[in-house]
């Protein structure tokens, strides 16, 4: 009986590129998606981007745009990210959809309706300059356990400590640089502490991975202990987000929202095809409802996410996949290896998005583990399976089809490869449904291999030099049954590869391949189109070249103003005073400066402007200064520059320099009496 199945994917957040690390999720969804549809199966796979949010509103402010019009302009790259990686949704939308709006509002409404939802005054953080308050991650100090500066709110990076904000030394805002105040305000709180029991059995109803669920009963505690607290889904303004229905200036949480974005898209696509909503949300839909998700989230997915559908009476998911996190040749993507690599600059060098579909297939087992992309033997795994071994069955054969035969296939009498190669149909589909893509590649490229080993037997290459009609029928007989073996194998790899599938479909003139096209075989007689290359060996030279592209380069970072003409041409021609005040213009004093190393163009300064801390701030200065010489000499600089992570360290401000295509750069000293930190305005 066919199956109704609603599947999701994460929702990427609309405030930046995809890249190699998302695509595994992604990769992996479609794949399973798509073998669900060649089993005839009903399923409706839903995403968005996910808008909402402070980084999301900072970031758009940064570029002059307005919050619609980033996450439009990001809808439109992700989207043809997916599509070109193959990810086929039949829903692409956004949280910042009328339709969410109504779902995310009525969701509050049934919550606080069960009694689900609560109010308390907390204390947090705030930016005084820029009158808001600070999610931990915009708040920056020195870590209280090492005394490491210039970490985050929550976590320091050196040594690994976990805190609050408040527990920081030195804490500034990391918007607008000024030191944070604290400020009572009144959030909104969803009674996460009443779902225990629910929850409890909700994560132990086989609804997890194993793994996952063991983290969730850390997570939860055993019977009688209650670890969950309740969850904070209040935001202040300024906030780009949804207004919670009668809370004038409060917002809803960006996580809050997020989920019903799966909601809402499917209830987007509904209005589009007709489909019934209900049937699928209602608390008793007897359809099946499954998330894709990385280990990073499964706290939400796994706790808030059920709780809220339980408490405001919708159905819940009937499983969450979490897989792991994507290392490239071993190590966490990096940008200064050039290993953080976007989808974008994936198809700009290596151009064929099958090879990531298949590796990455060939990696994905099912479980949380990390995967690794290992360059070369990616390049060296998707040279011997695809082009090795798999094409090679046709590239073997076909020619003596289209030659000798008028492309025109003889049934072929029962064959014992070809029995073999169907026989493995249930096996490879169990492996695809439990999402372990590495057992059905396995399997199939051992298939791969024995078709190999039944053409090489065969020898088609010799045969085809002998004469007589035996020899011909044995030539018409060999590469028919070695076609057969190939259009076996392409119907296994479709979930994977689904573009050179069709391009095979169209060379074996058969119609669209479904998992039920086990079964089917070729007509006597049936003709073929003619063979044309399907497929050719990655260049790891393009691998190379792709790395080189990724690595963060310094040419647009900002130490120096440098205006060239185009710059000047494209400014508006006025600002007004209140945007020339946002430029925090401080005197400083360079209490050191040095080279720094593997740096071609960059001084590594210290800059004094009276805070307890001198700044480190890296100028592309080197060539026209000894720094030996700047040592102790004033200068001006920006000191309300987000700081920026480089290469060789934290950049907190900019130094200030003149330079044109003649000269330069020269940097700026005040007049005698300016004393470090005083403003320049
Ligand atoms: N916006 C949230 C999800 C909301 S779902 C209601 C989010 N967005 S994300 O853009 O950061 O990540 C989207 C998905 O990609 C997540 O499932 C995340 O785990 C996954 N990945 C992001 N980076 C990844 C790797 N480096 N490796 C594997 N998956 C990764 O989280
Ligand atoms: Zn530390």
């Amino acid at each position: 009986m066919s199956r109704k199945i609603l599947v999701t994917s994460a929702l990427p957040y609309a405030n930046g590129s995809i890249h190699l690390g998302h695509l595994v999720e992604y990769i992996q969804t479609d794949i399973w998606v798509r073998f669900q549809k060649m089993q005839g199966n009903t399923v409706h796979y839903v995403c968005a981007d996910d808008t909402h949010g402070t980084p999301i509103m900072l970031r758009a402010e940064k570029e002059g745009i307005t919050p619609e019009a980033l996450i439009a302009k990001v809808h439109t790259e992700h989207y043809a990210d997916f599509s070109e990686f193959l990810v086929e949704f039949d829903n692409y939308y956004s949280t910042n959809s009328p339709e969410n709006k109504e779902l995310a509002s009525a969701i509050y409404k049934a919550l606080k309706a069960n009694g689900k939802i609560s109010t308390k005054t907390i204390e947090q953080f705030y930016d005084p300059v820029k009158n808001m308050f600070l999610p931990d991650r915009f708040i920056k100090g020195e870590c209280p356990k090492c005394h490491a500066k210039d970490q985050y709110g929550d976590s320091c990076e050196v040594c690994g400590a976990t805190y609050n904000p408040t527990e920081l030394i030195n804490p500034f805002s990391a918007v607008s640089g000024a030191a944070p105040v604290r400020k009572e305000t009144e959030h909104y709180f969803f009674k996460l502490s009443e779902c225990t029991d629910f929850l409890r059995s909700w994560t132990r109803s086989g609804t997890l991975q194993q793994e996952a669920a063991n983290k969730m009963n850390e997570w939860i505690g055993e019977a009688g202990e209650n670890k969950l607290s309740d969850w904070d889904i209040s935001r202040d303004a300024p906030y780009f987000g949804f207004e919670i229905p009668d809370a004038p200036g409060k917002y809803f949480y960006v996580w809050l929202d997020a989920p019903i974005g799966y909601m809402a898209s499917f209830k987007n696509l509904c209005a589009k095809n007709g489909l019934d909503f209900d049937e699928y949300w209602k608390a008793d839909s007897k359809t099946e409802l499954y998330h894709f998700i990385g280990k990073d989230i499964l706290y939400f997915h796994a706790l808030f996410w059920p709780a809220t559908l339980e408490y405001s009476g919708y159905r819940k998911p009937t499983q969450v996949f979490s897989h792991g996190f994507l290392t490239v040749n071993g190590e966490k993507m990096s940008k200064s290896r050039g290993t953080f690599i976007t989808a974008r600059s994936y198809l700009d060098h290596i151009k064929n998005p099958e090879y990531l579909r298949y590796y990455y297939a060939a990696k994905l087992n099912g479980s949380m583990e990390d995967i690794d992309l290992n360059l070369e033997d990616f390049v060296a795994r998707v040279n011997s399976d695809l082009v090795g071994k798999y094409i090679n069955i046709a590239s073997r054969t076909a020619g003596f089809i289209n030659k000798r035969f008028a492309g025109k296939l003889v049934s072929a009498c029962k064959h014992d490869v070809v029995e073999t190669i169907k026989a493995s149909a249930p096996e490879i589909a169990k492996a695809y449904e439990a999402r372990d893509y590495s057992r059905a590649l396995r399997e199939i490229m051992r298939l791969a291999d024995l078709a190999n080993a039944d053409v090489a037997d065969a020898a088609p290459w010799v045969v085809a030099k002998q004469e007589g009609m035996a020899a011909e029928a044995k030539l018409h007989a060999d590469c028919s049954s070695a076609l057969e073996m190939f259009r076996l194998l392409t119907l296994y790899l479709k979930p994977a590869l689904p573009d050179l599938a069709g391009n095979i479909e169209r060379f074996l003139n058969i119609s669209p391949l479904t998992w039920s096209s086990v079964n089917d075989s070729f007509a006597d007689g049936h003709a073929i189109n003619e063979y044309n290359h399907l497929i050719t060996r990655i260049d790891p030279k393009h691998i190379e070249a792709m790395t080189e592209a990724n690595k963060e380069t310094l040419q647009h970072s900002p130490e120096t103003v440098s205006k060239t003409q185009a710059d000047l041409a494209n400014a508006s021609d006025y600002i007004s005073i209140d945007d020339f005040t946002k430029v925090d213009l401080r005197i400083a004093k360079i209490v050191n400066a040095e080279h720094v190393e593997g740096a071609e163009k960059l001084l590594r300064l210290s800059l004094d402007i009276g805070e307890s801390n001198p700044r480190q701030v890296f100028a592309g200065i080197k060539s026209a200064y000894d720094p030996a010489t700047l040592v102790g000499r004033l200068t001006l600089m920006v000191a309300n520059l987000a700081p920026r992570k480089m290469k060789f360290g934290m950049s907190e401000g900019m130094v200030l320099a003149a330079s044109d295509e003649h000269g330069g750069p020269f940097i700026l000293s005040p007049d005698a009496g300016a004393q470090p930190g005083m403003r320049v305005k």
